[in-house]
């Protein structure tokens, strides 16, 4: 399969369109391996706009007597089975630039007049080249809030070029959020459906899924605009139509901010409106954002009291939502700091993350499943107070609660611990029907337990807490936050200590009048430690904020 990619804006690989044509093209090397693909860069090639001379056609049949890049890229399209046209919507229809190389292909007709089947329009000239067996795909993006309506001088042009409807086409709106790395949970979710398109493409063609899919707004409509028209840092009221250069400029910074703002979800409201506030120290300018039930708006005198206060030069923070580093890391390396409230930041891409049409999150949500770690305590916590109770019947329990438990919470997802333990813990009942004594075996069980605490904390491995805790902080995004990963690992390590010295106590305990306690005593310090953990996974991240 040959695949000739004509990139025809002036961005070249920058482009907007061109990230989605790079996600279908991937899609298509996943379902056709041996696909062989030529990529030509309009703004990098050569191509001079037509001359009208009809050289072309009667002193030198198919030749252009312009001597540029053209030659080359006739070949290009006769050597393609499928050729993908990439590009921005300029005006309703091509770039110029673009419009110049369709004009230049006019070698490629033969001067009669005859009409093909299935073409459109009245009149037309047939092919000098056997071209009914190519295939044409036509990307693009565009900067209004939707592609609906905005194409149909496209969709002309190229129901004349390839016959009525004879191409497939991907047309995406709010085009200049491909280049927001802050946004890319939004549009890589759109890449990966164009890429799913590719692949569909290559195995046959587009399924109205996909197609439905990618149709979807990247963000609402007054989300986007409310964006877009920030993005100037122009003030909208302060424009007179008629009037040249009286537009105010507003600072980069409440730019910057008003931008930010527009992003906020207001389906996060948590019941109480929110002030943010931007403290910009370099420039010693400072806004607040306030985030309520309807929407979220910039204050700019200060007056209010802020929740969280974010202290950052504007080059940090411009270099998080530009993707160059990562907030929780800049927040680590001390190049920013958060005073007050510190649930917002944990919370962030919740907040800020711009708001994603329903009918997606809807999705989203019953696609994802959690973890639970009552899968992974229940078991233990059975078998350590009704062992003590009573050994035949508690083992029995233990492993009865082992087979239900995966029944019970079939809707979670499980992790490597608890498969650990849904085998362990009927291993020590086991171990304890067949006559080892529970005074051995049940402290060895709580040294088990510790043990893979501890062991899930060395080297590189993730906290064996973080697997759970990663729910409530964005899912699995939070376990590339090294601040998220650092409060886990200090948590997994005391909850490991603890059950270490938990065995050794109940070596004892089982020894002595409490034996059949211990069970209740054991569990007393890991209400506790449970308590602390809640306070710690606060405590710690705004510490750290702080710059402490
Ligand atoms: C000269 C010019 C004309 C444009 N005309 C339109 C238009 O008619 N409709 C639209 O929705 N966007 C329009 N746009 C916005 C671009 O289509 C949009 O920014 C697109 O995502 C750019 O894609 P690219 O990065 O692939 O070049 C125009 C942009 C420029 C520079």
């Amino acid at each position: 399969m040959h695949i000739l990619v004509i990139n025809g804006s002036p961005k070249g690989e920058k482009s907007n369109s061109y990230q989605l044509t790079k996600a279908f093209l991937e899609g298509i090397k996943q379902e056709a391996a041996g696909a062989e693909i030529r990529e030509r860069a309009v703004c990098r090639m050569e191509i001079k706009p037509c001359l009208g001379c009809f050289l072309c056609w009667n002193r030198t049949p198919g030749k252009c007597c312009i001597g540029d890049d053209m030659e080359q890229l006739i070949q290009d399209l006769l050597w393609a089975d499928i050729t993908v046209w990439s590009f921005p919507l300029y005006y309703y229809t091509v770039p110029g630039s673009l419009k110049n190389l369709i004009d230049r292909q006019l070698p490629m007709l033969l001067p009669f007049m005859e009409e093909t089947e299935g073409q459109a329009g009245n009149g037309g000239h047939p092919s000098r080249y056997d071209m009914s067996e190519k295939r044409t795909v036509v990307i693009s993006t565009c900067g209004f809030y939707t592609a609906e309506g905005n194409y149909d001088g496209v969709c002309n042009l190229f129901d004349h070029l390839c016959g009525q409807g004879n191409y497939t086409k991907i047309f995406c709106g709010q085009g200049e959020l491909f280049r927001v790395p802050e946004l890319s949970s939004v549009t890589g979710d759109y890449l990966s459906s164009v890429e799913q398109a590719g692949r569909e493409y290559a195995g046959g063609g587009i399924s109205a899924q996909s197609r439905e899919r990618l149709a979807q707004l990247l963000l609402p409509r007054e989300t986007f605009e409310a964006c877009a028209d920030a993005s100037w840092g122009i003030e909208k009221e302060s424009i007179e139509t008629g009037k040249n250069g009286d537009a105010k400029k507003v600072s980069d910074t409440l730019a910057f901010t008003k931008q930010m703002a527009a992003l906020y979800r207001k389906e996060s409201w948590p019941g109480r409106d929110i002030v943010l506030e931007m403290c910009y120290t370099d420039v010693e300018e400072r806004y607040q954002i306030v985030m309520g039930k309807d929407g979220s708006h910039v204050c700019t005198d200060g007056t209010l009291t802020a929740d969280t206060r974010i202290e950052t030069p504007v080059a940090v923070w411009r270099s998080i939502a530009a993707g160059e580093i990562r907030g929780d890391e800049a927040m680590m390396q001390g190049l920013y700091r958060v005073k007050g409230d510190f649930k917002l930041m944990l919370k962030w891409d919740d907040y800020f993350g711009g708001s994603r049409p329903q009918a997606k999150r809807e999705q989203e949500t019953f696609a994802q499943k959690n973890t639970d770690m009552s899968i992974l305590l229940i078991p233990w916590i059975v078998l350590w107070v009704a062992v003590s109770v009573s050994r035949q019947k508690g083992c029995l329990i233990g492993i009865a609660v082992c087979a239900l438990v995966p029944l019970v919470f079939y809707r979670n997802k499980k992790t490597l611990y608890d498969v650990i333990s849904g085998v362990l813990v009927p291993g020590f009942c086991i171990a304890m029907l067949i006559g080892i004594s529970e005074k051995q075996m049940l402290p060895v069980s709580y040294l088990t337990f510790g043990v893979m605490w501890l062991a899930s904390c060395f080297g590189e491995r993730i906290p064996l807490t973080a697997h759970y805790s990663k729910n409530g902080y964005g899912g699995e995004k939070a376990l590339q936050n090294p601040l998220f990963i650092k409060t886990n690992r200090i948590l997994t390590m005391l909850w490991g200590i603890l059950y270490l010295f938990t065995a050794v106590g109940s070596w004892f305990m089982m020894r002595s009048a409490l034996s059949s306690l211990s069970g209740l005593i054991n569990s007393v310090l890991p209400v506790l430690m449970g308590i602390f953990t809640v306070w710690f996974q606060r405590w710690y991240p705004a510490r750290v904020a702080r710059g402490k």
